[in-house]
């Protein structure tokens, strides 16, 4: 059989195909957010309907189509233009309306306050350790008091080896088959930092070509998470689950725990004086 066209790119720059490979869990998570709302916010937000989110990192925005198509306000950002550009696209395609934008997560804020921000699938592992400061920051300077930051990432424990770091799926939206293997070339978990090589493979009714990426990404233990929040007393811990999504199923947060979803309140600043501090 011969050798599938291969090119090393950035997988962000196809967002069609990011797309294929991550709709399976869309509407799963979606309903996961909007219950986190109604379980977390202030009890006079929290019955909603209407919740205002913010997403960042919104990639190629099918939680804010999602969203958005059942009845939210969703504003949203991405460092990438093709991202960007895909969103836009899809929701004049779909007749639904959300903000979607260029932006970057170490520096975004909104001036209209969200009830809600979320990132999921490990996005947060781009930035460094000052970047994850800076955005947990200015996420919570962008939502109102009480609002809720649902923030999901895989943690490892401090004997991870590259070998046990190997990811494979496949899936398939009319015509198109995408493959995605992740595997990890080389990882410092003393400096905290991974290569993580993303391969992705189409099949369409074109032809077939495989895209291949490398991206550094932050490591963190669950001792960095609590080390890195207790920099930001902005947000407090208020559950966490794992990647099932179960709003009734919240999961330990203890030395063990690889896939946690955060739920981080944004503090009173009636009560506490560092959310005073950043802005002042
Ligand atoms: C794994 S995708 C996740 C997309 C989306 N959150 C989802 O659940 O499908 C990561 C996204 O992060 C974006 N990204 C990486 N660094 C960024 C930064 N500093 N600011 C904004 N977006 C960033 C990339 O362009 C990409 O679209």
């Amino acid at each position: 059989m011969p050798a599938i066209p291969t090119r090393e790119a950035n997988w962000y720059d196809y967002p069609e195909y990011y797309d294929i490979a991550f709709r399976g869990d869309t509407a799963r998570e979606a309903k996961f957010i909007e219950a986190c709302c109604k379980e977390y916010l202030p009890t006079r937000r929290a019955k909603g309907p209407r919740f205002r989110f913010l997403e960042p990192a919104c990639g190629s925005g099918r939680l804010v189509v999602e969203l958005a198509r059942r009845g939210h306000d969703v504003v949203a950002y991405d460092l990438c233009p093709p991202m960007v550009d895909f969103v836009n696209q899809r929701l004049r395609r779909r007749k639904v309306s959300a903000k979607v934008m260029i932006g970057d997560m170490r520096t975004f804020q909104l001036t209209r306050k969200a009830d809600a921000a979320f990132n999921l699938i490990n996005t947060f592992r781009h930035l460094t350790k000052q970047g994850a400061i800076d955005h947990l920051r200015a996420t919570a300077a962008s939502l109102k008091e009480g609002g809720i930051y649902v923030l999901g990432i895989i943690l490892i424990p401090e004997d991870t080896t590259a070998d046990e770091a190997y990811e494979r799926w496949t899936e398939t939206f009319r015509q198109t088959r995408v493959t995605v293997t992740i595997t990890v070339p080389k990882i410092d978990v003393a400096k905290r930092y991974e290569i993580m090589r993303t391969s992705m493979s189409v099949r369409n009714g074109k032809g077939s070509f495989r895209l291949v990426t490398d991206a550094k990404m932050q490591l963190y233990t669950p001792d960095d998470m609590r080390r890195l929040f207790a920099k930001v007393p902005e947000f407090e811990v208020v559950n966490t689950f794992d990647f099932w999504y179960d709003i009734r199923k919240p999961e330990v947060f203890d030395d063990r725990i690889g896939d946690v979803v955060f739920v981080l309140r944004k503090r009173s600043t009636k009560r506490g004086s560092a959310a005073r501090r950043t802005r002042g």
